[in-house]
């Protein structure tokens, strides 16, 4: 499902961010990125969805080789992705319901389906009951999880999070990894960098540990592993 083969990124300004990775995420997989600041994770997050072009190697997600695909061709291929960030990205003036909606408008769902579809997400991450609110109305995690339902609503075979609990309080990002549980649960592949060392060590899955561009470390069932 996301492969990637001896993966070197070099920024223009000569930074090599990732040094060489060479890994196999399969589909139904719960991955946790992890590793110090700076090590690579959202660059080797950013490499999976082309939001980064690879400088050498590989990077094929669901099928599609990313390294040599067509600038137009980003877009139709970001639809089969979830994406979901840390500071949500949500558009202030929609409301809830309107920017989960606007997922499936821009792909152009028949009206009738969008509406079935956005409410059974909204339901899925317990939001059903504030479709009508602005995001600058709802908390963080409220946020968080509209972001969620967006990134889910056209049931994309995997979710890519980066640090998606890193803006909110311990009990919310709970919260929202049982939404990710559940979402894994019904076979969607999820990768996601976190610095979450409790959930890490709690909600056991494989762990691809990042240091200094390379794989340090890639375990089923890992611990978080860093001090501090
Ligand atoms: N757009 C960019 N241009 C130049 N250098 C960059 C760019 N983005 C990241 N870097 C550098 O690449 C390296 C890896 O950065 P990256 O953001 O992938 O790390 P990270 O593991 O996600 O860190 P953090 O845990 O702080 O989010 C760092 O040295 C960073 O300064
Ligand atoms: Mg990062």
């Amino acid at each position: 499902m996301i492969q990637m083969n001896n993966v070197i990124k070099k920024y223009p300004n000569g930074v090599v961010a990732t040094n060489g990775i060479t890994i196999d995420i399969r589909q139904g997989e719960f991955v946790y990125v992890v590793g110090p600041s700076g090590a690579g994770k959202s660059t080797f997050i950013k490499l999976m969805y082309r939001e980064e072009k690879a400088t050498s190697g590989d990077v094929i997600v669901n099928g599609i080789n990313l390294t040599t695909l067509k600038q137009s061709r980003i877009p139709k291929m970001r639809r089969q992705l979830g994406i979901v960030f840390q500071d949500f990205k949500l558009l202030p003036r929609l409301t809830v319901y309107e920017n989960v909606a606007f997922a499936m408008e821009v792909i152009e769902e028949q009206p009738k389906k969008i509406r079935q579809r956005v409410l059974e997400v909204l339901e899925l991450v317990g939001l059903k009951h504030k479709v009508r609110m602005l995001p600058s109305e709802l908390s963080g995690g409220e946020q968080q999880r509209v972001a969620i339902a967006r990134s889910i609503v056209n049931m994309p075979k995997v979710v890519i999070a980066d640090e998606p609990t890193g803006n909110l309080d311990p009990e919310t990002s709970w919260e929202i990894m049982n939404i990710f549980e559940e979402i894994n649960a019904r076979g969607t592949t999820i990768v996601m960098a976190t610095h979450n060392r409790e959930i890490v060590n709690t909600i056991r899955r494989r762990v691809i540990a990042i240091e200094g561009g390379m794989i340090a470390r890639d375990e089923y069932g890992g611990d978080y592993g860093y001090e501090g």
